[in-house]
């Protein structure tokens, strides 16, 4: 029996999932669901042939009250601050919800939706794309044997011509985003982070530059993690072409990647350079692995608690920038 799936928002992430959904025999979309007409309907012709097996909503509220027979689950590929009413809602209606980055854009939102799930005792993950990398997996690995000693710090950087580049889109429209490029791409830098060394943050201070639009563009911040880890991060909104990466030292080692992965560089006590085995782990993609997980064949590889840990981040970093000085965070519930 496939795990039915509907997929609301058809924009450009929900094309990139539908093209990974061809690699997961185990899933059936069902449904499709978009406010845009035209949005859905293209969606429906470039990605399923027009399928007339697949039915078209124009609303979520649509789609619950009237659901395809044995809709199992939801991929949320919508903006920003529309994930938590509709991961609210499908949860309550009995749906398992795949959801994508960022969960959600407050703190609150984080804990009311995991009350959620465990009232409803459903399923729910995040689509962050790195932790499936076989860089983040190796490094996962290294950190927990702890092979880089008692962790000290950590750079993250992300530089990009994001200002231009999505201009005039809701991305830069704080109702429906929750935040500019910290939000944005900065979401995959500090959920790739959070994945990575898996703990709390404490402090944080945070300084950024809107260059005049109403959300944010650049910002610099320094973090302190549970265990006394000190970070720095960098966000560049209005630079041209892409470069990105994170650097994490412990008193054994030190290793850097991107914030998708992709490379890695992975230096031991003695400053020598190792040279990585080849990480196997199964090809999964975060829909491959949500289905998977729905079917009892895999764990979740970006669970509830990384959205947690992700939006007490932001909301202290935020909360910094707006008030000139540096904020202690309450610890999440994690
Ligand atoms: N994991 C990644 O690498 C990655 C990359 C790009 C985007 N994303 C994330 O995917 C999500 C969508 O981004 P996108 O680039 O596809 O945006 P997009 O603008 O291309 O598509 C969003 C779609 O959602 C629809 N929509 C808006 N409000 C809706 C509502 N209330 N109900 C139903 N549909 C609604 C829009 O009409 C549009 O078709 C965001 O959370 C974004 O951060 C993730």
């Amino acid at each position: 029996m496939p795990v039915n799936l509907a997929i609301v928002g058809c924009g450009g992430m929900a094309g990139s999932h539908a093209r990974n959904l061809k690699d997961v025999p185990d899933a059936c979309v069902v449904a499709l669901c978009d406010i845009k007409r035209e949005n859905l309907e293209k969606f429906h012709r470039e990605h399923f042939k027009s399928d007339p097996a697949i039915r078209l909503y124009n609303s979520i509220e649509e789609l619950v009250a009237d659901p395809p027979k044995e809709l199992r689950a939801m991929l949320l590929a919508t903006p920003h601050t529309v994930h938590f009413p509709h991961a609210m809602l499908a949860l309550d209606k009995g749906y398992d919800v795949l959801v994508e980055k960022p969960m959600v854009t407050s703190s609150d939102h984080a804990r009311q939706l995991d009350l959620k799930i465990k009232q409803t005792g459903r399923h729910l993950q995040v689509a962050f794309n790195s932790t499936f990398s076989p860089e983040f997996a190796y490094i996962r690995d290294v950190i927990s044997r702890g092979d880089l000693g008692e962790l000290q710090t950590i750079n993250a950087y992300s530089c990009q011509g994001w200002k231009n580049a999505v201009a005039g889109t809701w991305r830069q429209d704080p109702a429906l985003s929750g935040g500019g490029q910290m939000y944005d791409t900065g979401a995959h830098l500090f959920n790739s982070i959070a994945w990575l060394i898996d703990r709390p943050v404490t402090d944080v201070y945070c300084v950024l530059d809107n260059k005049g639009l109403k959300v944010d563009i650049n910002a610099v911040m320094t973090i302190k993690w549970e265990g006394g880890v000190l970070g720095t991060a960098t966000i560049s909104g209005n630079t041209p072409g892409w470069q990105e990466g994170i650097w994490i030292s412990g008193d054994k080692g030190r290793i850097s990647t991107g914030i998708h992965g992709g490379r890695l560089e992975h230096f031991d006590a003695k400053g020598q350079l190792i040279k990585y085995p080849l990480v196997t782990q199964p090809g999964y993609t975060p829909i491959g692995n949500f289905v998977a997980c729905l079917l009892g064949k895999a764990e979740p590889r970006c669970p509830v608690r990384y959205g947690i840990l992700h939006s007490w981040l932001m909301d202290g970093l935020y909360q910094s920038a707006r008030e000139g000085k540096p904020v202690k965070l309450t610890r999440p519930p994690i």
